[in-house]
């Protein structure tokens, strides 16, 4: 199988996707968000490129049956009723509901990419499901990175790299490529502690500047829902597979970090 990695997230075109299954990587936070919300038993998420379609969605449902959640600049989306922690997304919350989420980078990359064969959401929360789910599903392969505007970010390249190297099996093959061996040799040298990688990311210090920085702890838990995997439908992400896995105390993240 080919795995590529796209770094930069948008834009992207039709013939990169089309027949391949693609996993859209947003580690900090809408994948690691998306993942919890159905974790905690959102009938399903629905990511909006544009913040105007979500009163046109809103508009024809039952007001009880969906929440607003997102932001822009990593700021809370007036009239929104939720930001875009995963913290937010308790079962009290989103237990039913549907969820309408925009984000700046991640959750527009979904309705962009529905030419693939596959769509699924990936995070650090959700690996093991991600790297099962490639190995299964026999395909080529996109993993993309949503970064930040265009440019890389280093959490998500850092999770790319953590799948490339399960699926390579810890040796990076001769014909990868560039895109493929920058994300496997970042995962390679920061695999020891993908927490502290995360809280030096130039979105990790954003989040802690912003005082996000309990998302950045919960955001590195690999395998915190090693089952769980949110498949796009072409309007909606919801779980490929019922099954939610342990989630890990959070004293217990580094050692954790260290250990995967
Ligand atoms: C995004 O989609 O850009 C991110 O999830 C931003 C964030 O909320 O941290």
């Amino acid at each position: 199988m080919h795995y590529e990695v796209n770094l930069l997230g948008q834009p992207l075109r039709d013939e990169h996707v089309r027949g391949k299954a693609v996993v859209v990587i947003d580690v900090l936070r809408a994948c690691s968000t998306i993942v919890t919300a159905l974790a905690n038993g959102a009938r399903s998420v629905v990511p909006i490129a544009d913040v105007g379609e979500a009163g046109r969605l809103a508009s024809n449902l039952d007001q009880a049956s969906y929440v607003l959640g997102g932001e822009r600049d990593a700021l809370p989306i007036p009239d929104f009723a939720l930001g875009n922690s995963p913290s937010e997304y308790t079962p009290e919350v989103v237990k039913g509901r549907m969820v309408i989420l925009h984000t700046t980078n991640g959750a527009p990359i979904f309705p962009a990419v529905a030419a693939a064969e596959t769509v699924v959401a990936g995070s650090l929360l959700n690996v093991s499901a991600v790297v099962r789910f490639l190995r299964d599903s026999e395909q080529d392969a996109v993993l993309i990175c949503a970064g930040w505007k265009g440019r890389v970010s280093l959490e998500d390249t850092l999770c790319a790299g953590l799948i490339l190297h399960r699926l390579y099996g810890g040796v990076c093959p001769d014909d990868a490529s560039d895109a493929a061996r920058v994300a496997f040799s970042l995962y390679d040298a920061e695999q020891y502690d993908l927490y502290v990688a995360l809280a030096h990311s130039q979105h990790g210090r954003r989040l802690t500047a912003l005082g996000h920085a309990d998302d950045i702890a919960y955001c590195a838990q690999t395998d915190a829902f090693a089952d769980l995997l949110p498949r796009y439908d072409g309007s909606g992400l919801t779980l490929a597979k019922p099954g939610i896995a342990q989630r890990l105390p959070v004293g217990d993240l580094h050692a954790e970090n260290r250990a995967a």
